[in-house]
């Protein structure tokens, strides 16, 4: 699809815009950044821009200047990054690239101010999200939240959770611009576990046809490790609770436990596999010298 231009949005009426489909995506009053605060932040330094098609805005992506180590002595202007802070697709455009080219026009306006780290968080459970920030955009993962919002009464908390990975967008990194440039080799899982990945919570379908964890996670292998997630976790959470909160303890635990044992989130999968469609984080160990974020954590 390519009837629409990316540009940035600063009058009140296209930020009333933006407005107006947050509540649409997340139909909270609570989860809403509202139009004042996003003039404000489009008039001292962040970015709001939009995906238009004609005069709808199809899509949006906010972001704001942040420091990649906060606790540094450093100073600020040696120490910024960009936050992106929320990004949302209208439904009947979702799957068409236009998260994608809002997250490249975010990664342009990065690299126009200098500035070499976008980072954001994501639910780690969506496998679509996952998709597009690790596989198609070439973050990385090295940090876990447990509840980053809390476990109160949110849009953005599911069942009492809301655990988030945080993506590691090193927007000049070879890696980066290998993967966007398409010049980074995509492997299989067919090819990873030929490498000496081996998966470590392979899945079972329920009698509804709903993946089910792993009772037991192996051990990684080699620098190698493969985590599965469910295909559409969306689909869990409105058909069976009990289900989706096993995941979500059961992610939290597998997840955690490579991450502080040293592995960090570097590629993800998803596509057939044994008869049914699955979905895996590719981990590895010790792989990125690239890799120079402070590991900040709230917990
Ligand atoms: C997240 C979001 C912004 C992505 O926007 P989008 O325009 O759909 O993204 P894209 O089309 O560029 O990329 C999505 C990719 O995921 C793929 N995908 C779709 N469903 C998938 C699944 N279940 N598992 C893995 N990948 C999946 C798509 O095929 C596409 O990849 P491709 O281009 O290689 O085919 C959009 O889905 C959205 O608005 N979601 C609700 C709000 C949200 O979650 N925002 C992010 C957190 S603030």
């Amino acid at each position: 699809m390519s009837d629409y231009v990316i540009r940035s949005l600063k009058t009140l009426e296209e930020l009333q815009a933006v407005e107006t489909l947050q509540r649409l995506v997340w139909d909270d009053p609570k989860t809403v950044i509202y139009s004042h605060m996003l003039i404000s932040l489009a008039r001292n330094g962040g970015s709001i821009l939009g995906a238009l098609r004609g005069d709808q805005l199809i899509g949006f992506i906010i972001s704001y200047l942040g420091l990649e180590a906060p606790e540094s002595e450093r100073p600020a202007m040696a120490n910024l990054k960009l936050v992106s802070q929320r990004m949302a697709v209208q439904p009947e455009y979702r799957g068409t690239g236009v998260g994608y080219e809002l997250k490249l026009a975010q990664r342009n306006f990065a690299i126009g101010l200098g500035i070499r780290l976008i980072t954001w968080t994501f639910d780690p459970l969506l496998s679509r999200n996952a998709h597009l920030n690790i596989r198609k955009l070439g973050a990385i993962g090295q940090v876990y939240y447990r509840d980053y919002y809390g476990s109160g009464d949110s849009a953005l908390v599911k069942l009492h959770s809301s655990d988030r990975l945080l993506a590691e967008w090193w927007v000049t990194s070879n890696r980066v611009e290998q993967r966007i440039n398409g010049r980074r080799s995509s492997l299989t899982l067919q090819q990873y576990l030929e490498g000496n990945a081996n998966i470590l919570n392979p899945t079972s379908a329920n009698a509804q046809g709903l993946p089910v964890p792993a009772e037991r996670i192996e051990p990684p292998q080699s620098t190698l490790a493969l985590v599965e997630i469910p295909t559409d976790y969306d689909a869990i959470l409105s058909r069976d609770l009990d289900l989706a909160q096993a995941w979500r303890a059961h992610s939290r635990e597998v997840l955690e436990r490579l991450l502080n044992d040293g592995y960090a989130v570097t590629d993800f999968i998803h596509g057939v596999y044994e008869g049914r469609e699955r979905s895996f984080y590719v981990l590895s160990y010790g792989e990125y010298s690239e890799i120079r974020i402070s590991r900040f954590s709230t917990n």
